[in-house]
């Protein structure tokens, strides 16, 4: 390198250091100006400001009818309106009343709730108005709807878990709202749950990792975007695994597994910037968490540092008194919640809340400065989302909204999120030529790919189906050429005489929350009994399974030929199916969570070595249909090359990856490290990094991952995380090496 052009070099990276500091001034600067504008706020407020901004509630509070009856077509109530948002001074509003809106009735909802905060509150603070927009914009018509959460993460692709997020956030602000209640970090390890689906899976790294994606998506760097939303992770701490495996049960969670399970997730996401949190509704080892301090002051504030808004899951003060019973009365949950550290209560139907609250406040019971802490960091969400400049979006400038470009991403993540799991004698993909003969409960449904939270919060009403949208069975028709047919259960085994081939969709219909807790996790018997008769004509049978958790259907897998697995692939769940089925897409899908081979045999993958001991004392009953991670592809992949390396801090592992097949496909390359040895059970293995890939037929790649100490720490005796030195086992695609850190 020459003199001048060093010297040059030199200036460009002066001249870019310069920058980046700016650029990082210019942020703390910004977040000064917003602590100041808040802080200048409150001091000018009442107690009666205050405590209307802790109050969130529902929009059937300031709507014509009674909560959870509203009249049709959804109409506001002006003296509500008044009485809620300018009298009690309410400062946030959520969900819809019952069901998905318009656009155009968004803006008349959005329009007058700030037009009563803005201009006919004394104070003029806007109203956060928050939605549970959980795979797409779910509660506005003809929105763009992705799969489910562990549609998502069967896909293992970032980039499709980021783009959810965008196109999220761009499609609720084009609807008005700045906030989304979503996305969901609890951790998916009881495939009873009824939210199961609502899970990025089983394992803490892909969840992280998806969550991570997902909210840069939904909030980016600037939330006050005209694209962007809040993200608000749910539900801290311990909400998804129960005893009974059913929803707001109790749940046992001693403090080793609560921080080595449940806390990665939400450790992430607020590393990540997410600037909100929903509090778990049930109870933990006998307190339930809207009373417990120790989860959401020791933990929450003063260990993780979290500085964002806590608001409370639906109804949950009032469930101190009328479920579990540490309170006597509402004022008394108010009293326990708030000083445990609630900011926001999602009361939802009880407009007394702020007033007793002020109550307590005069009394003595809730500190001044619980309140003021509280007020502060929602006015701080309020001023990042810019609603102080903007409390209404232009809603015009949304030309994107369910635009082709954002359908595009819906139906890569969808395809992406199919599992091929049985293909005998590549059977699939199937021959355009072919006779198909499509049955089963899911065949021309589209709430069943959709699930819960689409149109209505069962999302069971097909009158808010998307127009247009295409289920399994009219997918593969308009593919087909007049080569599908369908048949009712009870006309199925003669319908078949005619095909050459039966594709079954079977799974379950929508449900979310406590509507799908579930008797038995065995797929229901009608389906069981419908292939039983199917296989006897001696056709054969592709299933589909379309369900938001792993249903075991260990007595028909041998019927199959070809098995899919479907985790609620949203709208455009048809097209993919149809897609993979006819081979169009190789599919690339892997699964998020263990599928089980008997309903009492729920294990996940990175069990104990005392799970693999069976009756007989053998090692082998580690013994579930299929392992998480684990998918088929039309094409074929080997590994070589796998060469593990101590480095100062970890290790280095690198492989090489072919495609041994004559088509291209995506394959998620998967890390796994056993600690051997450790004075905490060891699990049999865990996920350690992963990426996915594609690859042309013939072609191969090197990959390498860097997996430092941290990240092969677990929480030791004293319940920290500790590193302990030793022999380590890595797998990546079958292929073991050893090494001692
Ligand atoms: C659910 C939350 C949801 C809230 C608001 C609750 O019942 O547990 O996940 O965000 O309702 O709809």
């Amino acid at each position: 390198m020459n003199t001048r052009y060093s010297v040059f070099v030199l200036l460009l990276v002066l001249l870019a250091c310069n920058t980046t500091q700016d650029t990082t001034m210019v942020k703390s600067e910004i977040i000064d100006k917003d602590v100041q504008f808040v802080e200048k706020l409150i001091a000018d407020m009442t107690l009666e400001d205050k405590v209307g901004e802790m109050t969130q509630l529902t929009i059937d509070m300031v709507s014509v009818g009674a909560p959870y009856a509203l009249q049709e077509p959804h109409t506001f109530d002006e003296e509500k309106l008044q009485n809620v948002l300018v009298d009690l001074k309410v400062g946030s509003i959520l969900n819809c009343g019952g069901h998905a809106y318009t656009r155009d009735h968004w803006e008349k909802i959005i329009r007058t709730i700030q037009d009563y905060a803005v201009n006919k509150k004394e104070s003029g603070i806007p109203v956060l108005y928050g939605i549970d927009a959980i795979h797409g914009t779910n509660y506005t018509t003809g929105a763009t709807l992705f799969p489910q959460q562990l549609g998502q993460a069967a896909t293992w692709n970032l980039d499709l878990a980021k783009a959810c997020g965008e196109v999220t956030a761009y499609e609720t602000r084009a609807s008005g709202i700045p906030w989304t209640f979503s996305p969901v970090l609890d951790i998916g390890r009881d495939a009873r749950w009824p939210r199961l689906w609502e899970t990025y899976g089983e394992d803490m790294h892909l969840a992280s990792e998806l969550g991570v994606a997902y909210i840069d998506g939904l909030q980016g760097d600037d939330m006050s975007d005209a694209h962007k939303v809040a993200s608000c992770m749910k539900h801290f701490l311990g909400y998804s695994v129960t005893l009974r495996g059913r929803d707001r049960t109790q749940a046992w969670i001693p403090e080793r597994q609560l921080r080595e399970y449940f806390l990665p997730t939400f450790q992430a996401a607020m590393d990540a910037g997410s600037k909100t949190i929903m509090i778990n509704s049930g109870e933990m080892n006998g307190i339930p968490v809207h009373a417990n301090s120790k989860i959401l002051v020791d933990l929450l504030r003063d260990e993780l540092g979290f500085t964002g808004l806590a608001v409370t899951d639906w109804e949950d003060v009032g469930y101190l008194v009328s479920r579990h019973k540490v309170a006597k009365d509402f004022k008394e949950a108010i009293k326990i919640s708030i000083n445990a550290g609630i900011d926001m209560a999602m009361v939802p139907t009880d407009a007394s809340f702020p007033t007793i609250l002020a109550e307590l406040v005069n009394e003595g019971q809730v500190p001044m400065s619980r309140i003021d802490e509280s007020v502060k960091r929602i006015l701080l969400v309020k001023k990042e989302l810019g609603l102080f400049d903007t409390p209404v979006v232009d809603f015009a400038s949304y030309t994107d909204f369910a635009s082709a470009k954002h359908e595009a991403k819906a139906l890569m993540t969808a395809e992406e999120s199919i599992v091929l799991v049985k293909n005998k004698e590549n059977f699939l993909p199937l021959n355009a030529e072919k006779n198909i003969l499509v049955v089963g409960p899911n065949a021309d449904r589209l709430s069943a790919m959709n699930g819960g939270w689409t149109g209505t919060w069962q999302g069971d009403n097909p009158m808010y189906d998307t127009k247009g949208k295409l289920t399994v069975l009219a997918a593969l028709k308009a593919k087909s050429q007049g080569k599908v047919s369908f048949a009712e259960a009870d006309q199925a085994v003669n319908a078949a005489a005619s095909a050459d081939v039966i594709v079954a969709c079977l799974g379950e219909g929508p449900y979310t929350e406590k509507p799908g807790d579930l008797d038995d996790l065995n797929l229901d018997e009608d389906q069981i009994e419908l292939i039983k008769a199917l296989k006897e004509t001696g056709k054969p049978i592709v299933l589909v399974m379309l369900e938001g958790r792993p249903r075991v259907i260990r007595k028909i897998v041998d019927d199959a030929e070809a098995i899919l697995v479907g985790f609620l692939p949203g709208d455009e769940g048809g097209k993919a199916i149809a897609n993979v089925l006819y081979g169009d897409v190789n599919p690339s899908g892997k699964l998020p969570v263990t599928y089980p081979r008997f309903s009492n045999d729920i294990v996940t993958y990175d069990h104990k070595g005392t799970d693999k001991i069976d009756r007989k004392f053998g090692t082998d009953a580690f013994n579930p249909q299929w392992e998480f991670g684990y998918g088929l592809s039309y094409t074929q992949f080997s590994y070589s090359n796998l060469l593990v390396s101590p480095t100062s801090n970890g290790m280095h592992v690198s492989v090489t990856v072919t495609n041994d097949g004559a088509i291209k496909g995506k394959e998620v390359v998967q890390v796994y490290v056993q600690d051997l040895v450790a004075t905490i059970t060891p699990s049999a293995k865990r996920l350690r990094a992963f990426d996915k890939i594609e690859l042309a037929p013939g072609s191969s790649r090197s990959l390498s991952f860097m997996i430092s100490k941290e990240d092969l720490s677990f929480v030791g005796v004293d319940n920290k995380w500790v590193f302990e030195p030793g022999e380590f086992k890595v797998e990546c695609g079958g292929l073991y090496k050893n090494l001692t850190l």
